[in-house]
């Protein structure tokens, strides 16, 4: 695993307006960026620095999950080192996935919706996936790894059946780098109201990119399936669902199918 110097030149001038994604480690292929980030953040590297894949040969989701990871997409992760408590350090998971659905609307115009927590969805297909992971540096000091997965030049022949990319609504599809860019410019933006006002700063920007109220979903989580109707956001970040028993519940970590 050698970095690769030319790589990290152009990223450096693809991403030198935001704090962000700098410095950023590049590699031609990974395992999986998640593992080089936390063995940097481990050894104490500072906020803002960022690994990057050109292919990922173990790229992980959530839930255990595989993340597809060919050539043509985005395939980052970032070091935040936040100062809020750690029962609010989840919640930089959907301010990711709001970052990431603002920049593709910006440079796509393609109609955009969060599938909350965090998944963004073009005609229903996801084209990012974002995956928050907490732990303890040498140090003592907690820091989270952000790791974002974005489909911008990806066949869609090459990812699953769910999964779709920018490659097929916007023709040409931007470049990885104008993508990265701008989500972490809208990130840079979001994590500042987070870290100062909590995610009630974010929350009305990111009901307004949800595409999920008042949808019928199947939610799953560890202890189990139920079926609701959607209904909110919280200002801790968790999602509400009115439940065929009437009873509303308020779910932190849940996976969301939308049934109609
Ligand atoms: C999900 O929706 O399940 C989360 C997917 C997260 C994928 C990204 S790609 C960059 C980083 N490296 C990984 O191995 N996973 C994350």
């Amino acid at each position: 695993m050698r970095r690769d110097a030319e790589l990290e030149e152009r990223l450096f001038h693809a991403l030198k307006a935001t704090a962000l994604g700098r410095p950023c480690y590049a590699f031609g292929s990974l395992p999986s960026t998640m593992d080089v980030a936390h063995q940097l953040a481990q050894a104490g590297t500072e906020e803002g620095s960022c690994v990057w894949a050109e292919r990922q040969t173990a790229g992980r989701g959530r839930s255990g999950r595989e993340w597809s990871s060919p050539s043509g997409g985005v395939y980052l992760s970032l070091i935040l080192r936040p100062a809020r408590g750690a029962v609010e350090v989840p919640q930089l998971a959907l301010v990711t996935g709001l970052a990431a659905a603002r920049a593709i609307h910006d440079l796509t115009g393609l109609a955009v919706a969060i599938r909350w927590p965090n998944d963004v969805l073009i005609d229903g297909k996801k084209v990012v996936g974002i995956l928050a992971e907490s732990a303890t540096d040498q140090a003592g000091r907690r820091y989270v790894v952000i790791g974002i997965g974005i489909n911008v030049a990806t066949p869609v022949s090459e990812l699953p059946a769910e999964a779709g990319s920018l490659a097929h609504g916007a023709t040409p599809p931007p470049s990885r780098f104008s993508v990265a860019a701008a989500c972490l410019r809208h990130l840079e933006r979001l994590y500042g109201q987070w870290a100062v006002d909590g995610f009630a700063a974010v929350r009305p920007q990111f009901v307004q990119w949800s595409g999920l109220f008042g949808r019928l979903v199947k939610v799953t989580t560890g202890q189990g399936t139920l079926e609701g109707q959607t209904l909110d956001i919280d200002e801790a970040g968790r999602l509400l669902v009115r439940l065929d028993s009437g009873l509303v519940r308020a779910f932190e970590a849940a996976e969301i199918r939308l049934l109609r």
